[in-house]
């Protein structure tokens, strides 16, 4: 897994404090928040500390098969396991907190959720402006409006939201996806796409750094303008929506079964996992294409309300393009 180093937080004087969360499990969030902040390391009016999350019992890279598919009712219910005690007291005081997560079974990913609920996040992120950075597959819009819940119960801002997916077909990600998370393999089935965020996505995230450093150099973030609009933060597709609530409520559902039926690990959740597996296959592959088709069909009579809700799930950045060309460098 790749690691950022951690800056120091006494020695800031007056400079502009950014907090950046880090987890990642390939390396790939990683590599994205790398690049945002970049731009501001280099800038001499700017410190950024970065706080790696390291869950106490580590989940592994690749996946053993039961082992991710376990991890579905704690990350449904939001019921993460501990990570280790933070750097931080949660008495630093900071400008700005750039949040980057991914997605686990349409929720933020348990590490992430585990910070969040922590009692030393409750006091860092209390008042702060907040960026929020995803990198998951496809499906991120309920994931998005949990973190906006656990955000609010913080207090925190959320100023801004960047994403970025797998854009390749989603009934090929639905079997990249897995396979990579299992495998450790990007391409593991030849001729189709390689799974993950395009390296080429990843490398102009730079934009964001580029825009929060101005906007800190000039104060934005204590306002409540988004800081990364006109810049292609995100572009959703609510074609999605359907499916993601069809499994969220199963999720939940399943997922309240499985924790009492055990606790994570344990051998007495097998035979309800493996329950859980069919009825989610026979979901995939009957809801999701049907759903889709259903949409293709209803498209000029859902047109308006596609438009809509594609506008409520962009907030706050937008996918305005409009900046692109003053921070594509
Ligand atoms: C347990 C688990 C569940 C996941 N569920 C989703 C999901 O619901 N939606 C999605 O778009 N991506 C999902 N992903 C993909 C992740 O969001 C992410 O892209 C991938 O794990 C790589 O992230 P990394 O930075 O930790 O390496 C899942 C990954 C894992 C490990």
């Amino acid at each position: 897994m790749a690691e950022l180093n951690s800056g120091k937080s006494s020695c800031f004087g007056t400079k502009k404090r950014v907090l950046a969360l880090s987890y990642s499990q390939t390396g790939q969030l990683t590599r994205v928040l790398e690049r945002i902040i970049e731009p501001l390391r280099q800038d001499g009016a700017i410190e950024v500390y970065v706080e790696t999350l390291r869950p106490r019992r580590p989940f592994p890279f690749p996946w053993k098969f039961f082992r991710f598919l376990d991890a579905f009712p704690e990350s449904a219910h939001m019921t993460p396991p501990e990570i280790e005690p933070l750097t931080l007291t949660g008495d630093e005081a900071f400008d700005l907190v750039i949040l980057p997560y991914q997605v686990w079974f349409l929720a933020p990913a348990q590490p992430v959720v585990a910070f969040l609920k922590s009692p030393q996040a409750q006091k860092l992120l209390a008042g702060k402006p907040v960026v929020t950075v995803i990198a998951c597959r496809n499906m991120w819009l309920l994931a998005q409006e949990k973190m906006r819940g656990l955000l609010q119960s913080c207090g925190a801002r959320l100023l801004d939201n960047a994403v970025l997916i797998d854009t390749s077909p989603t009934m090929v990600t639905l079997f990249t996806t897995p396979l990579w998370l299992l495998t450790g393999k990007r391409d593991f089935l030849p001729g189709l796409p390689p799974a993950g965020v395009a390296e080429a996505s990843i490398a102009a995230t730079r934009r964001f750094g580029l825009a929060l450093a101005d906007a800190l150099r000039d104060g934005r973030e204590r306002g409540t303008a988004p800081l990364l609009s006109g810049l292609a933060a995100v572009d959703a597709n609510p074609r999605l929506l359907f499916s993601e609530k069809v499994a969220t409520r199963s999720f939940f559902i399943w997922g309240k079964l499985l924790r009492a039926v055990g606790a994570p690990g344990q051998i007495r959740r097998v035979p309800f996992l493996v329950l859980y597996l069919v009825f989610l296959l026979t979901m995939i592959l009957t809801v999701v294409p049907v759903s889709l088709l259903l949409q293709v069909l209803l498209r000029p009579l859902m047109q308006r309300r596609f438009a809509l809700l594609k506008q409520r799930f962009e907030l706050p950045s937008g996918s305005g393009r409009e900046r692109m060309m003053q921070y594509d460098h």
